[in-house]
């Protein structure tokens, strides 16, 4: 019999459930909030009420596109943090009362060592050690991943992550929310040296995006006050130049890891994995240090519970199981 899994991550703003049988993904359902975009960031507090709406449906469509039946599961996993709390409780209840009603294993996944792995998803042979960079609007972070569960964090944000870099500096310039993907589609068509913004000296493999956000807000305060279509008239351009400062951050921190770790291979994930000029760098940089570059499918690298069940198979393997007592956590520990 094969060893299937149903896993739930509700760490932020998508509900999503999905099945791993025998290592492979069946099901990967995803219900993106739409209603955080009018409001200009994720709202906690309808965050976990839609959440509730929603978690019975896409568990019901996760089971029935992999024409899976409940009494076929061998364990229920679900993120336990980091996230945002009442997210988190809402996945993390029904998780814990399908594993106590079906009497089969809870597994509790760390959402961004779920993040850190997501490039193994139906994968057999992994390449460990390597370097991983989760860039969303939640994390910005390098791992030195040596297993499955030692994966140690070598570089974080202390302030904003880096998606919420691109978010922020979007709103300024009336880009609705989430503004990431627009500034990369406006920056195809706009100068990246147009406009100069101050480098952050952070030490060691850290980032600091806050500074970075408020020059960019001076910077636009001040130029409409010398001619209000300033935006208007530069979009692409400004887009472009920001774009460019944020990509250039991670890159060279990127750069130092892989020459410290001296690893031959490096994972990126997370929503700002999809960013185009990010992209064009790592293939650079792919080529300038020989090393193995592995992106995610898209799908597996925006917040998905494909990923929290490809976690799930390796600590089902080790017998790693929660009992129904834990809590859920918002901060890394
Ligand atoms: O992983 P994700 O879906 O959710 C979080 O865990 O946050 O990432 C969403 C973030 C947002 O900040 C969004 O603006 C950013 O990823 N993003 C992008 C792009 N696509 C998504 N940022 C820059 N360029 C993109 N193409
Ligand atoms: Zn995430």
């Amino acid at each position: 019999m094969p060893t299937t899994i149903l896993a739930i991550e509700t760490s932020c703003d998508d509900t999503s459930a999905s099945i791993i049988s025998d290592g492979i993904i069946k099901s990967n359902v995803i219900s993106s909030q739409l209603d955080h975009s009018k409001l200009g960031g994720v709202v906690p507090e309808i965050a976990s009420r839609k959440h509730q709406k929603n978690i019975v449906y896409i568990t019901k469509e996760a089971l029935e596109r992999s024409s899976v039946d409940l009494h076929d599961l061998d364990a229920i996993a679900c993120t336990n943090g980091p996230g945002l709390l009442g997210s988190l409780l809402v996945g993390s209840s029904f998780a814990k009362s399908m594993s106590y009603s079906l009497e089969i294993p809870l597994i509790c996944v760390n959402h961004i060592k779920a993040h850190a792995l997501s490039h193994t998803i139906n994968k057999a042979d992994i390449d460990f050690p390597f370097i991983s960079l989760v860039v969303s609007g939640g994390h910005t972070q390098i791992m030195y991943v040596e297993s499955y569960d030692k994966i140690k964090i070598v570089g974080e944000t202390r302030d904003d992550a880096v998606g919420e870099a691109f978010d922020k500096c979007a709103k300024i310039i009336g880009l609705d929310y989430p503004g990431g993907p627009f500034i990369d589609k406006l920056s195809k068509k706009g100068d990246p040296h147009k406009y100069k913004f101050p480098d952050t000296n952070i030490p060691n493999l850290d980032f600091s995006f806050s500074g970075i956000k408020t020059s960019f807000l001076y910077f636009i305060k001040d130029n409409i006050n010398n001619d209000k279509n300033f935006i208007k008239k530069n979009i692409n351009d400004i887009a472009a130049s920001i774009q460019f400062k944020l990509v250039e951050m991670i890159i060279k921190k990127l750069r130092v890891a892989i020459k410290k770790y001296n690893v031959s291979n490096i994972s990126i994930g997370g929503g700002v994995a999809a960013n185009s000029l990010l992209r064009e760098e790592l293939s650079i940089l792919e080529n300038d240090h020989d090393i193995i570059l592995n992106i995610s499918k898209l799908e597996y690298c925006t917040d998905n519970a494909a990923m929290i069940a490809n976690y799930a198979r390796f600590m089902f393997n080790d017998k790693k199981f929660s009992k129904l007592d834990v809590v859920p956590f918002s901060k890394n520990r």
